[in-house]
């Protein structure tokens, strides 16, 4: 009788599984901070997407570790980069479910920022045009959705423009768009090595006691051409994706981040939470608030759960 009068229903088929690839071949690497998360290579990474798609998961979404980084990030948009090889493997093997790549420059970068410096400074303007080369030569390799992720203002046009210009008319935008400067990102910085060197992101991430302004970022990022919006972190802002889902009728994603994953897996480990239990009343929290899609590190294990 609940399942038939369930207000709020979790599928395999909205959730976006986030991976992170690193150059080699077979080497699966464990991430101490997010407990059953790896960094793999791109021929492993092709066998997880597959058993990811067996488990009929809608997408994933990929972050790269490249060999060597630079004061501009130029591994972001090396034709032969390593997320660009690895969505042309996974292409090859054609797995039936959506493939997205991250496009930022903070797991390039030897200073980890999001955009370039200028005079200790992220220069907004002067990234635009790389994150833009970024996305097309994603694109190029074979992405079906580019996620700019780097809070730039702007960026969505810049990627929209260079996309259609480069002839990848089909190519989504899923625009990180209330992205918060966020301490749950702590695993992640350590899993993608994107810890900034000096300084923080408050210059281009927005403060966590802002919600009118997320909704403004939402709107701005729509009107530059953003086909799926985000908000991010996920639980600690579910009153975001709550306003977000009100005001805009555009496919909304939430991010879970690696700190929210990190906090039930390792209350699991301990014996403390049931696992299973606390990721889906959680997953079920982020739909209920309103989100369409969400991207969590708890993806596999949901779907095996709802199945
Ligand atoms: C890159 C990026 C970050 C995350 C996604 N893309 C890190 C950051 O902004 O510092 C965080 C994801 C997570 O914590 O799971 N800009």
């Amino acid at each position: 009788m609940r399942a038939l009068i369930a207000e709020t229903r979790l599928s395999a088929r909205q959730l976006v599984y986030p991976m992170f690839v690193r150059d080699g071949q077979g080497v699966r690497e464990p991430i101490a901070s997010m407990p059953g998360q790896e960094r793999v290579s791109a021929d492993e990474l092709v066998r997880d997407v597959d058993r990811a798609s067996e488990l009929g998961i809608g997408g994933v979404l990929l972050f790269g570790l490249p060999a060597e980084k630079d004061g501009v990030g130029s591994g972001a948009w090396d034709e032969d980069g390593v997320v660009q090889r690895a969505i042309r493997a996974v292409r090859q093997a054609d797995p039936g479910l959506v493939v997205a790549a991250d496009v930022c420059l903070c797991g390039y970068t030897d200073h980890g920022h999001c955009g370039v410096l200028r005079d200790g400074d992220v220069d907004n303007d002067e990234t635009l045009p790389l994150l833009a080369r970024a996305a097309a030569s994603l694109a190029a390799a074979g992405a079906d959705i580019v996620a700019p992720s780097s809070m730039m203002d702007g960026q969505v046009a810049a990627i929209r423009l260079q996309l259609d210009e480069a002839g990848h008319r089909d190519v989504a935008i899923m625009a990180y768009a209330a992205k918060y400067a966020s301490a749950f990102y702590g695993p992640f910085r350590d899993a993608a090595d994107s810890a900034p060197q000096s300084g923080d992101r408050r210059g281009y991430q927005m403060d966590p006691s802002h919600v009118r302004q997320g909704l403004a970022e939402i709107a701005t990022d729509l009107s530059e051409g953003a086909d799926v919006v985000m908000v991010k972190p996920a639980l600690a802002y579910l009153d975001v994706i709550r306003a977000a889902r009100e005001r805009f009728d555009a496919p909304l994603a939430a991010y879970s981040v690696s700190g929210e994953y990190a906090m039930l897996a390792a209350a699991a480990e301990r014996g403390w939470l049931d696992h299973e239990a606390v990721v889906l009343e959680s997953l079920n929290a982020i739909v209920r608030a309103g989100a369409d899609i969400v991207i969590t590190y708890s993806a596999l294990d949901a779907a095996r759960w709802l199945s």
